[in-house]
């Protein structure tokens, strides 16, 4: 599958086949996240690996959206650290480019995946981070659920010609 082709198939995918996950695809996800573009450079991302079903779980119990993760091969948590931002703000942009690549990634493999917003939900934030033990200084901005596949969802065409402006709005 060409990058394109991943771009333009991946869909949220909720439920899936009980099938572990192979670590070298775990590992592979990972590192399409650390690809991804970041403000100056700066990477200041950290993964979260989940396996372990309790605390699979227990992020169901402070995410309202999440339960798919009761079924989910692995999920990550894509989190930003303060500590390592240069100008402050860029952190929420460089996670979620991160993320995209990682849902990307594993939409390339076959194993289909669905972003769970974390941030800006105060709650969410809150509950994660005590239920995953992260910093203060470290915000978790989104979890990926991951699992095979159970169900398929086709392609969509969302183009939408009156939101392109060419050279003025
Ligand atoms: C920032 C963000 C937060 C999201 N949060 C959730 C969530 O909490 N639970 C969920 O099931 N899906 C969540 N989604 C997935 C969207 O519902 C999904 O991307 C959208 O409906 C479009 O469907 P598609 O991903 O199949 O193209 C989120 C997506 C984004 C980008």
């Amino acid at each position: 599958m060409d990058a394109i082709e991943a771009i333009l198939t991946r869909r949220s995918i909720r439920v899936y086949a009980a099938q572990s996950i192979p670590d070298n695809l775990i590992h592979e996800f990972l590192e399409a996240g650390m690809a991804a573009p970041s403000a100056n450079d700066r990477r200041p991302w950290h993964f979260i690996v989940v396996r372990k079903r309790e605390i699979l779980e227990g992020i169901t119990k402070v995410h309202p959206f999440s339960d798919m993760l009761k079924q989910a091969g692995a999920a990550i948590a894509i989190c930003g650290d303060r500590a390592l931002e240069r100008q402050e703000g860029y952190i929420v942009e460089d996670c979620s480019a991160a993320t995209q690549n990682i849902l990307l990634a594993a939409h390339a493999r076959g194993i289909g995946g669905v972003w769970l917003g974390v941030y800006p939900r105060s709650d969410r934030m809150e509950g994660i981070g005590r239920v995953l033990g992260i910093p203060d200084t470290v915000v978790p901005v989104s979890i990926v659920s991951l699992g095979y596949p159970a169900e398929s969802k086709p392609r969509e065409n969302r183009w939408l010609q009156e939101r392109v402006h060419i050279d003025h709005w």
